[in-house]
């Protein structure tokens, strides 16, 4: 079940991924083409997935009228490599995969040490997205509730903060996440883009011509005026994204999630409404701890 995670080369890895994980360092190849949407869980990692396919394929798709965004779930168009990898790979995947036209797009949520080493080694691109922990713990909770087996009980809220305080959560420390990225991204700039959602939800805008530049396939200034940029921002947007069929019903990925679970409130500052005085404080110590030194900060939290 979804409660079920282990310690292994430094992270909580959901025990169902640990498989997978290891079958992808031994087998992924990467290509300098390639673009990993990397992420915390709930952190926006749909998001960002909608938000690369769009910009990335922006010439190819430049009609909107059947992007294939309209049609398809974000995780089924940038699969998880913990998904695609596992106790059944072999050397037919291999192919599927070597086929895949380029660019090849994939998300992942393994924490950046743990990457396959010619993700590390090659000039493939990393995007990488995070949010401020006060709302990332408070969308985890909320989400873990809703996916968890009919059979176990809610975790409660005071619980599920001890645990994420701790550190224990899937792919986490979430510290230790966002800290590896950090420093891979300020080492090597041109590989690893790092975005907070609290920043993308506030000007999407900049950050999609951010995001098209780092790519190396930024908006003409025509494409500016003409409303490319509009129309990326508004098909990735929740509103937009929740209300289609497709993001509806139906499940996804090796844990077979609701798809539906993937949009709640889609906002900055929700945790407000969750939290007491003295978890505020007891968190705010933990980021100010953790980050203290690092160059990485969050608005948004107190
Ligand atoms: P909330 O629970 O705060 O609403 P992930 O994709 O990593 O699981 O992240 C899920 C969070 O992203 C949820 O946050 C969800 O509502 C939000 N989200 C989903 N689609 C979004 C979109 N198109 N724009 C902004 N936020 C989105």
């Amino acid at each position: 079940s979804h409660y079920h995670h282990q310690l292994f080369q430094n992270f909580w890895c959901p025990s169902i991924h640990v498989e997978a994980v290891e079958s992808m360092q031994k087998h992924f190849q990467a290509k300098e083409s390639d673009v990993i949407v990397a992420s915390f869980p709930k952190s926006g990692t749909i998001w960002i997935k909608a938000l690369t396919f769009a910009i990335i394929n922006h010439q190819r798709f430049s009609s909107f009228e059947n992007h294939p965004l309209l049609t398809s779930n974000p995780h089924e168009l940038v699969p998880f490599l913990e998904s695609l990898f596992g106790g059944n790979f072999n050397d037919h995947q291999i192919q599927l995969l070597e086929n895949k036209p380029d660019p090849r797009l994939f998300g992942t949520h393994t924490p950046f040490p743990s990457l396959p080493e010619s993700i590390k080694e090659s000039n493939c691109k990393v995007v990488y997205i995070c949010r401020n922990p006060f709302d990332n713990f408070v969308s985890a909770w909320i989400y873990f509730n809703k996916i968890k087996p009919d059979s176990l009980p809610p975790i409660p809220l005071d619980d599920a903060f001890e645990l994420y305080c701790e550190g224990i959560l899937d792919y986490g420390p979430w510290w230790s996440h966002m800290l590896d990225y950090w420093k891979e991204s300020v080492a090597k700039p041109n590989k690893v883009l790092f975005l907070k959602y609290d920043d993308l939800k506030e000007d999407t805008n900049f950050h999609v011509k951010r995001i098209a530049e780092f790519f190396g396939c930024s908006f003409t200034e025509e494409e500016e005026n003409n409303g490319t940029v509009e129309n990326i921002i508004q098909i990735c947007s929740f509103e937009k994204m929740k209300d289609l069929a497709v993001n509806k019903s139906g499940k996804v990925g090796k844990a077979a999630v609701d798809k539906k679970n993937f949009f709640r409130k889609g906002e900055n500052g929700d945790w407000i409404n969750h939290f007491s005085p003295s978890m505020i404080e007891k968190l705010s110590k933990i980021v100010e701890e953790k980050f203290d030194g690092s160059g990485l900060s969050f608005k948004n939290c107190s």
